[in-house]
């Protein structure tokens, strides 16, 4: 497999000094094997890119749509203008509080990927869907509507977010992490895309339960929220995907 990779997602978090500081400290990783990078709110992409360089940083959404007028709205040609190399579409907390469907995930990565973006494609199941057994239907059909139909070349990255597991603190068994993962990997694969594209596990990672989910087949990486705040907890993450 390729490198590992982790992926630190800050949401809505800090200031300009805030990010600064918490880019510049982790900007001396440098664990070999592992590729990882940092995705700030939109006012401070700058600020990480001036820290850490455009290839570990990414974005947290971009706009699905190309034309404007789009009040708010950040296109995927400003991303790829200011350089940054990721972005992440189908974040459950975008899908539950904007209303974001699989449909508009799909358009929103086809709008990456014309720009040159690599897309953190961002799939999970709530609790109860876990309890009426639908986790892996309802993981599939997200993957099938953002997937279906690229070229196989893509170049892509899949992020499984159980959302019973996000800012919980209460994170996958290694059982129900790799469960999944095997069927994303077998999925990405039946669609005709890379057995090599990379699949990280998000949802309470924190130093001391990264090493076992690293250790498990499917699991590539690791897009990791609340503990990417804390800079000693983001490397010591990072040096467990080694
Ligand atoms: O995108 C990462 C995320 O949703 C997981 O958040 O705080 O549970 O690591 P957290």
């Amino acid at each position: 497999m390729p490198n590992a990779l982790v992926v630190g997602n800050w949401k809505m978090w800090g200031s300009r000094e805030q990010a600064k500081t918490l880019a510049s400290s982790v900007a001396g990783s440098s664990q070999s094997g592992v590729d990882w990078g940092v995705c700030p709110p939109f006012p401070y992409l700058q600020v990480a890119i001036d820290q850490l360089g455009c290839d570990r940083v990414g974005a947290q959404t971009v706009s699905a749509d190309q034309s404007v007028p789009h009040t708010g709205d950040v296109s995927a040609e400003m991303l790829a203008d200011l350089g940054v190399r990721w972005v992440i579409v189908g974040h459950s907390e975008r899908r539950a509080e904007r209303h974001e469907t699989n449909e508009l995930v799909r358009a929103q990565v086809e709008r990456a990927l014309s720009q040159g973006l690599v897309p953190i494609v961002c799939v999970g199941e709530t609790l109860e869907q876990r309890n009426a057994g639908q986790a892996e239907s309802v993981v599939v059909e997200q993957l099938d509507a953002a997937l279906q139909g690229l070229v196989p070349t893509t170049d892509l990255v899949v992020a499984y977010e159980p959302v019973w597991a996000i800012g919980t603190g209460v994170v996958a068994t290694p059982e129900q992490a790799q469960a999944m993962h095997a069927v994303v990997r077998q999925r990405v694969k039946d669609l005709g895309l890379s057995d090599r594209t990379p699949l990280l596990y998000g949802g309470s990672v924190k130093p001391d339960n990264a090493e076992g989910l690293f250790a498990l087949a499917d699991v590539d990486g690791a897009l990791v929220g609340g503990a990417s705040l804390d800079a000693q907890a983001f490397l010591a993450i990072i040096d467990a995907a080694a």
